[in-house]
């Protein structure tokens, strides 16, 4: 109660998001338990983190709201570029999400330029995420391939994912893109844009496609 509640709130949604989120099952669980005991709780005061004196049980709520597959109406853009294509075609598939849905949120991201944990907070809220890498030597740029290995750890449910990618010649990282977040859970829709050097406005409008299917329920 002495704490920013706007703050309070953000952090507390980042914590469960790039903490707890593996472990979701147990949290649910672990409150059905506590609920179950009838027990007053007059405070919460863990070893670390913040004290809950007002209204204790707050807190205990949202976690158990968060550990089931938790989602708002927002698709998240994740990519990473060299030479900008994959950035135009992130972009062209945010404003194709606005377009179709408007009350969704869409928010993008340059992977190598964000803090990988505000990116992880973002992808929890989200219904539905798209992953964009250009293919570089026969596979996708590292700092893209850390990032999925965090996304990997923690355990997402219940989330559709695109991929898309420029290449020259060669072209794997659409395919390593699905596998690579298939594995991490994720139901990854059939479209996807392959461009081959930079998009022009035939590939941009193959955007639409994606949006639609990431937006359908
Ligand atoms: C260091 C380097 C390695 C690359 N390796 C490959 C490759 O193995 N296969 C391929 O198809 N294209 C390769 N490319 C070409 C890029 O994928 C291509 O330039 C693409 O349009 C870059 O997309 P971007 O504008 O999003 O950075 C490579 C480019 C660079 C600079």
């Amino acid at each position: 109660d002495a704490a920013d509640e706007c703050l309070l709130w953000s952090e507390a949604q980042k914590y469960y998001a790039n903490i707890l989120n593996p472990f979701s099952p147990l949290v649910k669980n672990k409150i059905d338990e506590i609920v179950a005991l009838n027990l007053p709780i007059d405070i919460i005061a863990t070893s670390h983190g913040a004290i809950w004196r007002d209204n204790p049980l707050q807190i205990v709520e949202k976690y158990y709201e968060w550990s089931q597959d938790y989602q708002e109406d927002q698709i998240t853009i994740a990519y990473d570029t060299m030479w900008e294509g994959t950035m135009k075609i992130a972009h062209q598939i945010a404003s194709d999400i606005s377009r179709l849905s408007p009350e969704t949120r869409v928010k993008v991201f340059n992977i190598a330029k964000t803090d990988k944990n505000d990116i992880m907070t973002e992808v929890f809220k989200s219904k539905a995420i798209a992953v964009g890498s250009p293919t570089v030597g026969n596979n996708i740029l590292s700092s893209v391939g850390g990032w999925l290995e965090f996304l990997t750890e923690l355990k997402f449910k219940n989330k559709k994912a695109a991929v898309f990618g420029c290449y020259g010649w060669s072209g794997e990282s659409t395919k390593i893109l699905r596998s690579r977040l298939i594995d991490a859970g994720f139901d990854v829709v059939e479209p996807e844009i392959r461009c081959n050097w930079n998009p022009d406005a035939k590939v941009l409008a193959g955007t639409e496609e994606i949006a639609a299917a990431l937006n359908e329920r």
